[in-house]
């Protein structure tokens, strides 16, 4: 069995991280999300991962997952010229998937648990394809099924009037009858060849194709507040090591502080983490706060946020929070006369003053 990670996309819902940055790259927990997918892979046995990638977010993907030898799997990349939709990246992998059965994950997902026992049920059961399900309290924004008898029996792409709750979650396995089904499909009205209309086909050739419905959380971390969530989701299972060097700090709770980071007169409330050589002076670091690398928390607070690595916050005169920062941003009081704000923001930036 293969596997396949989808990381190509837009990203438009992430802008303006994604007009820089793949969305599979920002981290949770300090971690790339697309690091969680692969490991998932690795946990459940499948050693042979394909990764699709887009031109121009690429290179930055291989250059942060490499040869998967960092996680036991051997990773080969797929440039899709286009994101023409998920069933299009399935086509565009057929010749590194061949015939064989695989698992399709969505690059920007994070399914608590893995994916090790799903694996199990769809090589017991071998049905034509098996896909995940979670209740959620706004099916109308998602992939929806309707179950009959424990068949699939209908998928509707973001559906006005839902019939059930149960949205898919973008996690799914595939035998090669996938390649004839995304082949007869149109693309829909967005004009993407779409993975819900592939998999109605299957369920319209009377193939048989199995819900299974998730038990633990499943995030999708296209927008900014669900990549908050997966970051609280996560931060909520670490474990604390505190590695770093404080000089008159507290680090209370669940805390990880790396090597090379270094606390002075600061306090750290868990669950967080604290990157390598990052630096906080006079600074509060609350709950679900993820501070990259090379980081500055300085006369300033930072609650339930992602920093990446380099970026700065200094001297403000309120909590910052639900934020997440890109790389080398940096945030600080303006200082001086004339008094005022003073901004160098790039397009579709989003900025909250108190
Ligand atoms: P989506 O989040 O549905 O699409 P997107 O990345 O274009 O984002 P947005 O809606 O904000 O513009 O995609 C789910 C995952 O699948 C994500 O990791 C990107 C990936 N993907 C591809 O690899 N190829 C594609 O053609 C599409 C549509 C998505």
């Amino acid at each position: 069995m293969k596997g396949l990670i989808l990381s190509g996309g837009r990203g438009t819902r992430l802008r303006p991280i994604t007009f820089t940055s793949a969305k599979q790259l920002v981290p949770v927990a300090n971690r790339p999300v697309l690091f969680y997918g692969i490991q998932a892979m690795a946990e459940a046995g499948i050693d042979e991962v394909g990764i699709i990638i887009a031109p121009e977010t690429g290179e930055e993907i291989r250059a942060a997952a490499g040869d998967g030898s960092d996680f036991g799997v051997r990773i080969t990349y797929i440039v899709q010229d286009e994101p023409a939709g998920l069933a299009h990246a399935v086509l565009t992998a057929e010749p590194f998937l061949g015939v064989d059965p695989f698992v399709m994950y969505l690059g920007d997902n994070l399914l608590q648990g893995g994916i090790t026992e799903l694996v199990e049920a769809f090589r017991t059961g071998s049905p034509d394809a098996l896909i995940l399900l979670t209740p959620v309290p706004d099916p109308e924004h998602y992939g929806v099924a309707e179950l009959n008898d424990g068949r699939v029996t209908r998928l509707q792409e973001k559906p006005a009037e839902p019939k059930t709750d149960l949205a898919l979650v973008g996690v799914y396995m595939f035998t090669p009858g996938i390649h004839e089904a995304a082949r007869a499909i149109s693309p829909s009205a967005r004009g993407e060849l779409e993975i819900t209309d592939a998999i109605q086909w299957l369920v319209d050739q009377d193939r048989r194709v199995e819900p299974h419905v998730v038990r633990g959380w499943w995030k999708d971390t296209g927008r900014l507040e669900d990549m908050l969530e997966a970051n609280r989701l996560v931060l909520d299972t670490i474990e604390r090591r505190v590695q770093g060097e404080l000089t008159d700090s507290q680090v209370e709770g669940r805390v990880v502080i790396e090597p090379g980071a270094v606390l002075e007169r600061s306090t750290v409330r868990g669950p967080a983490i604290v990157g390598a050589g990052a630096r906080l002076v006079d600074a509060y670091v609350g709950p679900y706060t993820a501070v990259g690398a090379g980081c500055r928390v300085e006369r300033a607070e930072v609650e339930h946020s992602i920093l990446l690595e380099g970026s700065s916050v200094r001297d403000l005169p309120a909590r910052m929070e639900s934020s997440l920062l890109g790389r080398d941003v940096a945030i600080r009081r303006s200082l001086g006369q004339p008094r005022a704000f003073r901004f160098l923001v790039g397009d579709r930036s989003e900025i909250g003053i108190v």
